[in-house]
């Protein structure tokens, strides 16, 4: 997707998206666990900008802090008053003047847009198209600006509220998204006026004032699904829906098994390895990669955890941020999993928190096994040396030392190093007291029938 010619996107993501009912600007609300500013940044620098600006509203700082983080080469400009679309990229004059060779234009709240869309978006301007516009056909074109054509000719966008009854019946739709050439971008868009039903600088109005120079204008298709804008909780939900389907279907063609795809949720950065299965109800937080020939049973969690290749998990495991497995381990039944790394076969095959700590290969962890990690102020490692057995219902008082090859006893709470190869046993020992069960209860059930004999 390179191209000789040298691109600037400006990302318009001004506005507080009142219709979402939030305390969070609108988009910084996410999809796939990334912000949907976050998905049209990726695109844009996809699509091979080398020149980002972004136009927000003044004093929002996590929307900043957001792109300093993204798009750490962006620049931010504030729009000042939301005076219309027009006004809103005149805010990023100077990414405008810098001079590169195309221009798109596209929105923060429009992240279903791809970057092989914004990439056929400006085609046409290596064409000689001075302005290009991505369009849709829709039988429900109610709300958006219609674009109207002699033929094969664009003549204008003309918004639904300036739009004659004729007009409105006109169902190619503006999808919002535009891509100028640098080198009419802004001397188009300073003619825009304001003369129009909403007093607005319209983006739109580019097109007629193209036509009327006599320049080339391109209407570039789109599924109407793809640019669809977030306004609310309901879109927003709908947009996740799109894009977890994506994220489904390229973990498939890259050779995972999803058995009942709808039910899998991927984050956008979530990385599976080839022969991957992944069984039903299965979410995966951000920052999950999951090495070759993996299992993933139904009803686990992930997040910020790396498998190696032949790792097994769950059903119902949890694996938290800086869970690590080596090849070939294995974590059973409502297992947690945080910032620990478990060897090459290690297991904690039922019930089991694993935090903080380092467990070596071949090790095994009983069930119920707990590493008491936190003294209610820091936290502390444990370590598991190589091949150590821990019993069921160990308790490992961190920070704490299992050395290779250990065994500790069932029951056990460890709170002090045990050696390599040495047993461990802290519990009461057994004391049996022959025949004494037949007396004991034969006294609490004479209790019990003196009792219900009280008035
Ligand atoms: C816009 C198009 C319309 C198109 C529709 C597709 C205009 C005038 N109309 O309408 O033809 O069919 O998108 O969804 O462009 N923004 C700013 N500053 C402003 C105004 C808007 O940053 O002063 C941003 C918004 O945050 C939003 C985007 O621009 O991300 C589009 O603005 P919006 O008001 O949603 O335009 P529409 O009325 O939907
Ligand atoms: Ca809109």
């Amino acid at each position: 997707m390179t191209s000789a010619r040298s691109l600037t996107a400006i990302v318009l993501a001004a506005g507080k998206g009142t219709r979402m009912r939030s305390d969070r600007p609108k988009v910084l609300h996410r999809i796939a666990g990334r912000t949907m500013l976050g998905h049209v940044l990726a695109a844009a620098r996809e699509a091979g900008a080398s020149r980002i600006a972004v136009v927000v509203e003044p004093g929002q700082a996590e929307v900043a802090h957001e792109i300093a983080a993204l798009a750490p080469g962006a620049d931010v400009f504030p729009q000042a008053e939301r005076l219309g679309t027009a006004h809103a990229v005149l805010a990023a004059r100077a990414a405008l003047e810098a001079g590169d060779d195309d221009v798109v234009i596209a929105f923060g709240d429009t992240p279903l847009i791809t970057a092989a869309t914004l990439a056929r978006l400006r085609a046409p301007l290596s064409q000689g198209a001075a302005v290009a516009v991505l369009a849709f056909e829709t039988p429900n074109p109610a709300g958006y600006g219609r674009v109207l054509t002699a033929g094969e000719r664009v003549l204008a966008i003309r918004e639904e509220k300036d739009a004659s009854a004729d007009e409105r019946a006109v169902t190619l739709c503006n999808a919002g998204l535009m891509a100028l050439s640098g080198a009419h971008a802004l001397a188009l868009l300073s003619r825009i006026g304001n003369a129009n039903a909403a007093g607005e600088y319209y983006l739109p109005d580019a097109v007629a004032l193209a036509v009327a120079d006599g320049l080339a204008v391109a209407v570039v298709p789109v599924a109407e699904a793809e640019a669809q804008g977030v306004n609310d909780r309901v879109q927003l939900s709908v947009a996740e829906a799109e894009i977890q389907g994506r994220l489904r279907r390229a973990a498939q063609v890259a050779g995972a098994t999803l058995i009942a795809p709808e039910t899998v949720f991927f984050s956008f950065d979530t990385v599976l390895g080839r022969d991957v299965l992944v069984e039903p109800h299965v979410v995966f937080g951000p920052n999950v990669t999951v090495g070759d020939g993996c299992v993933v049973h139904a009803f686990s969690h992930l997040e910020g955890a790396t498998l190696a290749a032949g790792v097994q998990i769950g059903p119902y495991a949890r694996l938290r941020p800086g869970a690590v497995l080596e090849t070939g381990a294995r974590i059973g039944n409502f297992v947690e999993v945080k910032n620990a790394r478990m060897g090459a076969g290690a297991k904690a095959n039922h019930l089991t928190y694993v935090g903080d700590a380092e467990v070596g290969a071949g090790a095994n962890l009983g069930a119920g096994t707990i590493t008491c990690n936190y003294d209610g102020v820091n936290k502390h490692r444990t370590e598991i040396g190589a091949g150590a057995f821990i019993g069921s219902n160990t308790a490992l008082v961190a920070p704490v030392r299992v050395g290779a090859g250990a065994i500790v006893g069932a029951g056990s709470v460890i709170a002090a190093e045990v050696p390599e190869d040495a047993l461990a046993v802290s519990r009461g020992r057994q004391r049996n007291v022959a025949g004494w069960a037949p007396g004991k209860r034969a006294a609490l059930q004479a209790e019990k029938a003196a009792r219900a004999k009280k008035p």
